[in-house]
C-alpha cells in the first residue's frame, strides 16, 4: 500500500520550517507513536525541539489510564495556554493519544485553546488535519478508529530512537478487564503483518538500536501475518527478529498470562538474543477478585506459568503489575495477593491504586474506601520494595552482559542495563554507547547496581 500524498493539501508557508516539541505521558506504546509522529511530520518542514518555547506546534501524547494521568494532562495544557498566548497565538497545540480519544470533545470544551484532538489510531491524518486546522477556526476532532491501520501509512523511521528502541506490533485490545480503559482509548486488537515489523527493526538496527522491545497491550497475543501466508504468533516473530544481524537483545512487553503459551515459554529457552526479563501482570493474588476483575484466570494459573518459564530458562526474572482496593477486595482477598507476592519473587513490581474510570464496568461497583486502599498499597509497596532490594543484592558478584546507552549522572561514569535490565552504573572515561561488554556487579544503590569492566582478556579466560 502506498502512502498518500498529503503535501499536496499544504501551501507553501505551511511548509515552511517549523519548531515541534512533543511531550509524552504513559505507557511506551506512546513512546513509539510520538517517535512515529516526528516521523510523518518532518518531511512538512518540522524539526523536534526539547522544550515547548518557541514551538509552532507542541504535540501532547496522553494517557488515561488512571485518574492522575488524566489531571496531569489538564495541569500541563494550562501552562501550554499561557505560553501560547505570550507567543501571541502562534503555537498549535495538539493533543493526541488516550485521553484525545476518551475525552475528545470534552477537552474542545474545557480548553478550546487546543488546535487539534486525534485518537491513537488516527495520528496517521496528522498532515491532513494540521492543514484543517490552520483553515478552521475552533479545535479540529478526529476520534474514529479508521479502517485502515495506521502503520501502513507511515512513513519509514527516519530518526534513531536509541540503542534501546520500542516497535510497536500490535494494537489495541479485546480483553476487557473491569478497571481498564485501553479497550475503548485504543480500540480492538489487531497486529500487524511481520514482514512490516522485520522491515522496520531492520531499520532501527541500522539506525543504531541494539535491542529492540516489541510493544503492544497483549503483546504475546501477537498473531500477524506471515511473509509465507500463514499466521505467526509471538514465538515466530522473535526467532526471525533474532537473526538480524546487529541486533543484540530482544524482549516483548506487555503480556497477559493466558496468552503465554508453551511456543513463546520454550522460546525463553530457546532464542539466544531473547531477555531472561518478563513483564507480566497479574493484578491480584485473589481468585474472587480475578474473576471480578474479567481477567478469566486464577493465581494458581499464574504460578504455573511462572513455573514453566523458570523451567525453560533459570535465571528469569520476572515483573508485573498489581492494582490495590478493585471493588469487592476484602482483606482477605489482599492477603491473598500478598501471599502470591511474597512466593513468586519479583526484580521488581508496579503498584497502582485502584482508580475508577469512566465508562468501565467496575467504576459502577460499591468502590472501597480510599484510606484502605492507601492501607494496602502502602504494604504491597513495602514487600515489592524489600523484593527489589533483596534481588539487586543477590546479583552482586556476578557477572553479566550489559548494554551500555549513554553516560552516568556523573562526571566518569556510563550507565546502561544488565540482561535483567537493571540499571547500572560503572566507571569509565571513555562512551560505549551500543557495546555489549562483561561487567562483574560489585554493589546496589537504590534504583540501580554498580559495576567494573572486566577485561576482555580475563572474560576469555
Ligand atoms: N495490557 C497490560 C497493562 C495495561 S495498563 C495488561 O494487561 O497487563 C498498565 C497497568 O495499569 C495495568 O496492568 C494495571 O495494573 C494498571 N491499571 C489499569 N487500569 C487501572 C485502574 N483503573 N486503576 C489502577 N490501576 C490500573
Ligand atoms: Fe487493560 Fe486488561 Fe487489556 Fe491489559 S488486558 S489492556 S489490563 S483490558
Ligand atoms: Fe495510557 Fe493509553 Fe498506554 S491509557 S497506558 S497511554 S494505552
Amino acid at each position: 500500500m502506498t502512502a498518500p500524498d498529503f503535501s499536496t493539501d499544504l501551501t507553501n508557508a505551511e511548509r515552511a520550517p517549523r519548531k515541534l516539541h512533543v511531550v509524552t505521558h504513559g505507557c511506551q506504546m506512546n513512546v513509539y507513536d510520538s517517535a512515529r509522529m516526528a516521523d510523518l511530520l518532518r518531511p512538512l518542514g518540522y524539526t523536534t525541539v526539547d522544550t515547548p518555547e518557541g514551538a509552532d506546534m507542541v504535540i501532547m501524547n496522553t494517557c488515561h489510564i488512571r485518574e492522575r494521568a488524566e489531571e496531569k494532562v489538564f495541569s500541563a495544557l494550562g501552562r501550554l495556554r499561557v505560553m501560547k498566548e505570550e507567543q501571541g497565538g502562534n503555537m498549535m497545540i495538539a493533543v493526541t493519544g488516550c485521553v484525545a480519544q476518551a475525552e475528545g470533545e470534552v477537552l474542545a470544551k474545557r480548553a478550546p485553546f487546543v488546535d487539534l484532538v486525534v485518537g491513537p489510531q488516527s495520528y496517521h491524518r496528522l498532515p491532513e488535519l494540521i492543514a484543517a486546522a490552520h483553515r478552521k477556526q475552533g479545535v479540529v476532532i478526529d476520534t474514529e478508529f479508521p479502517a485502515e491501520q495506521k502503520f501502513d501509512f507511515l512513513p519509514d523511521v527516519a530518526a534513531p530512537q536509541g540503542v534501546v528502541s520500542y516497535l510497536s506490533i500490535q494494537e489495541g485490545c479485546d480483553k476487557f478487564c473491569s478497571f481498564c480503559v485501553v479497550p475503548y482509548t485504543r480500540g480492538a486488537e489487531a497486529s500487524r503483518p511481520a514482514a512490516s515489523v522485520l522491515a522496520e527493526a531492520r531499520r532501527m538496527v541500522a539506525l543504531g538500536a541494539r535491542e529492540i522491545a516489541l510493544l503492544g497491550q497483549n503483546v504475546n497475543a501477537y498473531h500477524g501475518e506471515g511473509p509465507d501466508g500463514a499466521t505467526w504468533g509471538l514465538a515466530r516473530l522473535l526467532a526471525e527478529m533474532a537473526e538480524i544481524a546487529g541486533l543484540e537483545r530482544l524482549r516483548y512487553t506487555t503480556s497477559h498470562p493466558n496468552d503465554m503459551n508453551d511456543e513463546l515459554i520454550a522460546a525463553h529457552r530457546d532464542n539466544a538474543k531473547l531477555l531472561p526479563f518478563l513483564h507480566l501482570p497479574v493484578q491480584s493474588g485473589s481468585d474472587k477478585i480475578l474473576r471480578a476483575m474479567n481477567r478469566k484466570h486464577t493465581a494458581d494459573d499464574f504460578r504455573r506459568i511462572v513455573d514453566k518459564l523458570r523451567d525453560a530458562r533459570p535465571d528469569i526474572a520476572f515483573t508485573s503489575d498489581f492494582i490495590a482496593g478493585h471493588p469487592g477486595e476484602t482483606d482477605a482477598d489482599f492477603a491473598d495477593t500478598m501471599k502470591l507476592v511474597r512466593e513468586t519473587g519479583f526484580a521488581l513490581a508496579y503498584s497502582f491504586k485502584y482508580s475508577p474510570r469512566p465508562g468501565t464496568p467496575a467504576a459502577a461497583l460499591p468502590q472501597i474506601a480510599e484510606e484502605v486502599k492507601d492501607a494496602r498499597l502502602y504494604e504491597l509497596q513495602a514487600e515489592l520494595r524489600r523484593q527489589q532490594d533483596a534481588f539487586n543484592a543477590a546479583t552482586v558478584g556476578l557477572t553479566t552482559p550489559v548494554l551500555f546507552t549513554g553516560r552516568g549522572r556523573y562526571e566518569g561514569q556510563i550507565a546502561g542495563r544488565s540482561l535483567w535490565l537493571q540499571p547500572v552504573v560503572v566507571a569509565h572515561g571513555e562512551a560505549l554507547n551500543g557495546q555489549v561488554r562483561t561487567v562483574k556487579i560489585t554493589g546496589t544503590n537504590t534504583n540501580s547496581i554498580t559495576g567494573v569492566l572486566l577485561p576482555r582478556e580475563q572474560i576469555a579466560a
